[in-house]
């Protein structure tokens, strides 16, 4: 275990990519001290573990690569045992499940398959990195939920048409934490989730979205095999 006073360095990415991407997609990515003065005016939601984020033009990941690495920060500070500053110690076990729940509350749709492998793997990279930097033996299952969660939340899709890229409705998945390993998943069509069409289940409870399908509990190591 051991302490890294100094923050993690973030991947940075240039802000255009061609000409004819900025014209056909409107490909400009935001800076990172634009970043962090958006997410300064929801600095507390930013840093919160459990906060719900979703992207709907996610590029490669700018944005939601800064929230993570809050989110991390947090995971962290919540998984310490010790009250020493100095030498801080953290409980893997709380860590590890800190930080995919974490990991598992960060959303995007990108059109551009390119950029949507890229901040996959920008995320994955952050998750790794900074899981890596604090404990010496990393469990690759650990490694293999968040890969799985990113497959599933960063969706290559079109966030005006609703569909993905095979014209099929974008689904996205709520993983929910029932117990410290026991996680529950249950899918939503996006659509339901944005668009008031007959998804309100009653005029005074407000506007609560139809899931399609729920999963049984499983322990979250294991979300891959569900
Ligand atoms: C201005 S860039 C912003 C990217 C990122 N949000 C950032 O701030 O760095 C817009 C992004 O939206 C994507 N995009 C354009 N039309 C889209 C659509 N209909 N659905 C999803 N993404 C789209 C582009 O490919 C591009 O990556």
């Amino acid at each position: 275990m051991t302490d890294t006073t100094q923050p993690l360095q973030k991947t940075t990415t240039k802000q255009t990519k061609s000409k004819k991407r900025i014209a056909e997609h409107g490909e400009v990515f935001t800076a990172e001290r634009e970043v962090n003065a958006m997410l300064d005016l929801v600095k507390f939601q930013s840093e919160q573990i459990a906060s719900t984020f979703l992207e709907p033009a996610c590029g490669n990941g700018n944005f939601l690569v800064e929230i993570l690495s809050r989110k991390l920060t947090t995971a962290l500070a919540k998984s310490q045992i010790n009250k020493s500053q100095k030498s801080p110690k953290y409980a893997q076990f709380y860590y590890e499940k800190n930080a995919i729940h974490a990991i598992s509350s960060i959303y995007g749709i990108e059109l551009l398959a390119d950029n949507c492998a890229e901040c996959r793997s920008r995320l994955l990279d952050l998750f790794q990195a900074h899981y890596q930097s604090y404990f010496k033996q990393i469990n690759p299952l650990v490694i293999k939920t968040a890969q799985f969660l990113l497959s599933k939340n960063i969706v290559n899709g079109n966030a005006l048409t609703l569909k993905d890229l095979n014209d099929k409705p974008i689904l996205f998945s709520e993983w929910k934490f029932i117990s410290d390993t026991l996680i529950q998943r249950r899918d939503y069509i996006y659509e339901n989730l944005v668009e008031k069409t007959d998804n309100q289940l009653s005029d005074n409870q407000g506007f609560i979205p139809k899931n399609i399908q729920d999963y049984p509990p499983i322990h979250y190591l294991k979300l891959s095999e569900q």
